[in-house]
């Protein structure tokens, strides 16, 4: 087995290259393709390639296996920041360490380049055609993702998030915000590696806690680092949130108090990833990375 650094390398270039071949092929406006590729190659953690990666390989699968589905996600998250840095909605400047999207292309084309990452992850999920995977097994990863992707899931985080501006959220409303935000998408990772391995329906139950948790402690990390993080190392503009009047863990808790619950819940995340009994050790590292990434 090799290291998690390796792994998690290896899964990143793969995505790299994977995702910019997919819009490369397409037969579309050079410039809606020149857009679509911008935000792609700007690089970006990988995160969600690497936890449906790291899921298979807890089964004892190959990355080939969910790659289509890897680079789904990857285009669905990519879309999200596009539309995310818009003027109407966080107005930033800055993503991946490169002008977003609409200061390059214009606002018309970035929604455009997002509509169209969107709508291109789903014929690349839907293209799946490895030995392994049958037609059930697509059909539930497309329902799935749509569903995490959508408007009872992270549209419907977005639009909270929206509404929230301005106002003092209850820890509820916030943990709303952030499990549909940035959670669905998160699970999402982890379920459609567990539906590409044939997990059980009590593993993938397991699992399902494990997302959950990371994904929380994702965002919790992601608040703390709109504070504390340094623009060069986060790609994106510090204080963000507080520029856009944001409920976020650092505004109703202490920035001492958000950490510990960040540390809390990735504990948790941890403890269901150990309790399913298989390979999990590049999921337990993930634990580590999310919750101490300063980036
Ligand atoms: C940023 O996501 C937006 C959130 C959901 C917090 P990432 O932190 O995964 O961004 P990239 O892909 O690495 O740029
Ligand atoms: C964005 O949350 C979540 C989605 C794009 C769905 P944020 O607004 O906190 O993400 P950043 O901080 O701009 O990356
Ligand atoms: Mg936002
Ligand atoms: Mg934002
Ligand atoms: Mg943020």
């Amino acid at each position: 087995m090799i290291t998690f650094n390796a792994f998690a390398k290896e899964s990143k270039a793969f995505i790299d290259e994977r995702t910019v071949a997919y819009v490369s092929r397409l037969e579309a406006p050079s410039v809606l393709k020149d857009a679509m590729i911008y935000s792609l190659e700007a690089g970006g953690k990988r995160i969600r390639p690497l936890l449906l990666f790291a899921t298979l390989h807890a089964f004892g699968k190959k990355k080939e296996l969910g790659a289509p589905a890897a680079c789904a996600l990857e285009m669905i998250h990519t879309y999200s920041l596009i539309h995310d840095d818009l003027p109407c909605m966080d107005d930033d400047d800055l993503r991946r360490g490169k002008p977003t999207n609409h200061k390059v292309f214009g606002e018309a084309m970035a929604v455009l380049a997002g509509d169209g990452l969107l709508t291109y992850a789903f014929q690349v999920i839907a293209s799946n055609d490895h030995p392994d995977v049958t037609p059930a097994m697509n059909l539930r990863l497309i329902a799935e993702l749509a569903k995490a992707a959508g408007p009872e899931g992270m549209v419907a985080g977005q639009v909270a998030d929206m509404e929230a501006e301005g106002k003092m959220l209850t820890l509820g409303q916030l943990e709303y915000v952030h499990k549909n935000k940035t959670g669905r998408l998160l699970e999402f990772s982890v379920l459609a590696g567990a539906i590409l391995a044939n997990a059980s329906h009590e593993q993938i139950e397991k699992l399902l806690i494990f997302a959950q948790n990371l994904g929380l402690a994702f965002q919790i990390r992601d608040d703390i680092l709109d504070v504390e993080g340094t623009e060069e190392e986060i790609g994106k503009p510090v204080g963000s949130d507080a520029e856009n009047k944001k409920s976020t863990y650092t505004t109703l808790f202490t920035m001492e108090e958000a950490k510990q619950i960040l540390q809390e819940t990735a504990a948790k995340a941890k403890d269901a990833a150990a309790s399913l009994g298989l390979a999990d050790e590049y999921l337990l590292e993930i634990c580590d990375v999310v919750a101490t990434r300063n980036n």
